[in-house]
């Protein structure tokens, strides 16, 4: 299996499920719609939702993601985005270019931005809940719910953000590092791959190591966009380079170089990997994703 032809497969997937269940930019908030679609619909790499399939593949024969897995990956990409809008705001960390366009804000207005990233979070919710779209039974719409709630909230991604804004140019400790990656960042990877395996009837202990391998794919994930940050280009990334050292961010490059944080990422990948070591080869998709993880250019 190659990862790219896989990626673009479940992206594919991924794109007709949000054409099926986004409204559309028509009607009283038509302009407010359009802000949300434009922000969602630009082109990221999918990679939450790709997880959350490639989880729920793992522990079933589920060979394409069905109707109780897509809203469930979908969900998880609005709170993402959401995320990504918001963290783009002047007050945040203040950035003119996402995902290869303007940023939210820049197109469409300070307010407008913010109300589109509470709509996209807002959906998000809706998406689980409503039976419309989603056949799952309530038990585990339940914790599905529980798990992403806790992951995208003050305990999780709010939670890192807050301490990511609040370090900003400051003398930190590893341990608030860490702290910072796993919870902005690594939280909601977590939640992408458990909700994935819950929703493919995953047992306790298949949930306990892709929890595991979750914490550290998300640690990783953030390294590497670290990196990135301080190696690739602005047209690469298709966001801005050189942002983090500008900002003074708490970063995996700023305490500890551009070669440890190599090694460290690596490392961090193979910890993932060897939390699969009881799963079969219906569990190939995840471990190439742990590398696609570290090798991604973007
Ligand atoms: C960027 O996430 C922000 C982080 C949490 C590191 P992605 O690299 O997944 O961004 P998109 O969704 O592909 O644009
Ligand atoms: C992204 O952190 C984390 C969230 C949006 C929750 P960064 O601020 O480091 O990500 P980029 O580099 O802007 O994508
Ligand atoms: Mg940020
Ligand atoms: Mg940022």
């Amino acid at each position: 299996m190659e990862i790219k032809s896989y990626l673009n497969t479940q992206k594919q997937l991924v794109e007709s499920a949000f054409e099926e269940f986004f409204p559309l930019a028509e009607g009283e908030f038509k302009a407010h719609i359009e802000a949300m679609r434009y922000s969602l619909l630009a082109g990221g790499k999918r990679i939450r939702p790709i997880l959350c399939i490639a989880a729920a593949q793992a522990v079933s024969e589920i060979e394409v993601a069905n109707k109780n897995i897509l809203p469930v990956a979908c969900a998880l990409e609005c709170i993402h985005t959401y995320s990504l809008v918001h963290d783009d705001l002047p007050a945040m960390d203040n950035d003119a270019l996402r995902r290869g366009k303007a940023t939210t804000h820049v197109a469409y207005g300070e307010a407008e931005a913010i109300l589109a990233g509470d709509g996209l979070l807002t959906w998000a919710f809706d998406l689980l809940s409503n039976p419309q779209y989603n056949g799952l039974d309530a038990d585990k719409k339940l914790r599905i719910t529980h798990c992403i709630a806790r992951a995208a909230g003050s305990f999780g991604m709010v939670g890192g953000q807050t301490l990511d804004i609040t370090n900003e140019n400051s003398t930190f400790p590893f341990e608030t590092l860490q702290s910072i990656h796993r919870s902005k960042t690594g939280a909601l990877i977590t939640a992408s791959v458990v909700t994935g395996a819950i929703a493919a009837n995953a047992s306790p202990k298949q949930i306990a190591a892709l929890e595991q391998y979750g914490n550290h794919i998300g640690l990783a994930f953030q390294i590497v966009d670290d990196l990135l940050n301080v190696t690739a280009t602005t047209k690469q990334l298709g966001k801005a380079a050189g942002s983090d050292v500008e900002l003074g961010k708490a970063t995996y490059p700023a305490f500890f170089g551009i070669d440890k944080t190599r090694e460290l990422a690596e490392k961090t990948v193979e910890d993932a990997k060897n939390c699969l070591t009881d799963f079969d080869e219906k569990a190939l998709p995840l471990r190439l994703l742990a590398d696609y993880i570290y090798t991604r250019s973007h």
